[in-house]
């Protein structure tokens, strides 16, 4: 078996590579990346980039086809991967997360036995009511990048019509430890704070729900897509990941990392705005089809694994918001340096 593996090398990647390589061990794995991040390295143990069979270093927008083709299962990660990317490079997310990405599948002549992953994200559902999000409901994505996931969703929809099996993850929020990891994700963040200043503090008035998943569950649930047969929910199959168990208003999400970090104040900013991007999702069809594959991680555990691999990070600074452990710092970095261009190509 052959995977592709696109955007291997930021945050999600190297854990989905590391659980793939155990659970399919026979696979031979290709990374494909352009490797924004791939200095942003904050673990000394083995990376997992070496468990891969190939590296490939190179640019969706332009990938090639006889490369492409030649793979049975594709997960495709890569993507300009949060809201604040996304309003900075509008133009750009579309470019990369919509058409770089349908541009990956359009160069596969024969897609019909090809199986694909795509790592979407609940953050389509954007703000409104209280019930719970099914995969059914309206969408309503209110930045560039939750609008580059529903544009790709729809597409793939069209393209299951040619035979492969095609599943979108509509992820939760992630978090957790990573070979390069991030912290402009919020339970990350929180405990990046609490490990840092000695408190959480929650910029918006705290009543947003979001629901979240750890990244190791986030590579379980990849595994399931990448076996799916076509019986288990149809050649095309839309799912929300994530679990009731990890569906948190932002408030209880930091009194709890409170209660599992001893000594760690909790600073909620009543007065502060709602965040509008509140939203509850109903997992019942991710229990249904894929039933060994659901959520395990806890809260403690993953909360424990942070703090013990962001205090090994040499010299965390206090400004960790602004650093390299921030997705946007490092492409506005790159930038500045003249090291990328403004469409975000190497120069
Ligand atoms: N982290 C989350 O909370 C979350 C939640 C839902 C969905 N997702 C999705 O999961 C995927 C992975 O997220 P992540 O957190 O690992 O993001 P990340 O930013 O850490 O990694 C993205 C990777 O894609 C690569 N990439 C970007 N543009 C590329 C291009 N034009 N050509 C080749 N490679 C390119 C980057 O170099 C990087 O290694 C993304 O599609 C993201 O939208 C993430």
């Amino acid at each position: 078996m052959k995977i592709l593996i696109t955007g291997n090398l930021g945050y999600l990647g190297p854990v989905v590579v590391r659980h793939l390589r155990t659970t399919i061990p026979g696979a031979h794995i290709t990374g494909y990346d352009t490797g924004y991040f791939a200095r942003c390295v904050t673990t000394d143990a083995r990376l997992a980039d070496t468990l891969c069979d190939e590296q490939v270093f190179g640019d969706l927008r332009d990938i090639d086809r006889d490369f492409v083709s030649g793979f049975d299962k594709i997960v495709l990660l890569a993507a300009i991967s949060n809201d604040p990317m996304g309003e900075r490079y509008a133009r750009v997310t579309d470019e990369i997360n919509h058409r770089g990405c349908l541009n990956v599948l359009d160069k596969i002549d024969d897609l019909s036995s090809k199986s694909i992953v795509f790592a979407s994200s609940c953050s389509m559902y954007g703000a409104g009511g209280d019930a719970p999000r099914k995969e059914t409901d309206a969408l309503n994505p209110l930045t560039a990048y939750a609008r580059s996931k529903v544009d790709v969703e729809q597409a793939l929809e069209r393209l299951a019509g040619r035979g492969p099996v095609i599943t979108s993850l509509r992820f939760s929020t992630a978090c957790g430890m990573s070979d390069r990891l991030r912290l402009d994700l919020v339970l990350n963040d929180f405990v990046a704070s609490a490990l840092v200043k000695g408190e959480i503090e929650v910029l918006s008035d705290g009543t947003p729900w979001r629901p979240l998943i750890a990244v190791k569950d986030m590579a379980r649930a990849t595994e399931w897509a990448l076996q799916r047969p076509a019986d288990n929910g149809g050649r095309y199959m839309a799912v929300n990941v994530g679990s009731d168990a990890w569906t948190y208003q932002i408030r209880d999400l930091a009194h709890a990392v409170g209660d599992i970090l001893p000594g760690v104040k909790v600073r909620i900013n009543s007065a502060g705005q709602p965040d509008k991007r509140s939203y509850r999702v109903d997992f019942a069809r991710f229990r249904a089809h894929a039933p060994d594959h659901q959520p395990l991680a806890t809260l403690a555990d993953t909360v424990r694994e942070l703090a013990d691999g962001i205090s090994k990070i040499p010299a965390l600074p206090s400004d960790f918001r602004s650093s390299d452990y921030v997705r946007l710092s490092v492409l506005t970095g790159l930038i500045d340096k003249d090291l990328l261009d403004s469409n975000l190509y190497w120069q």
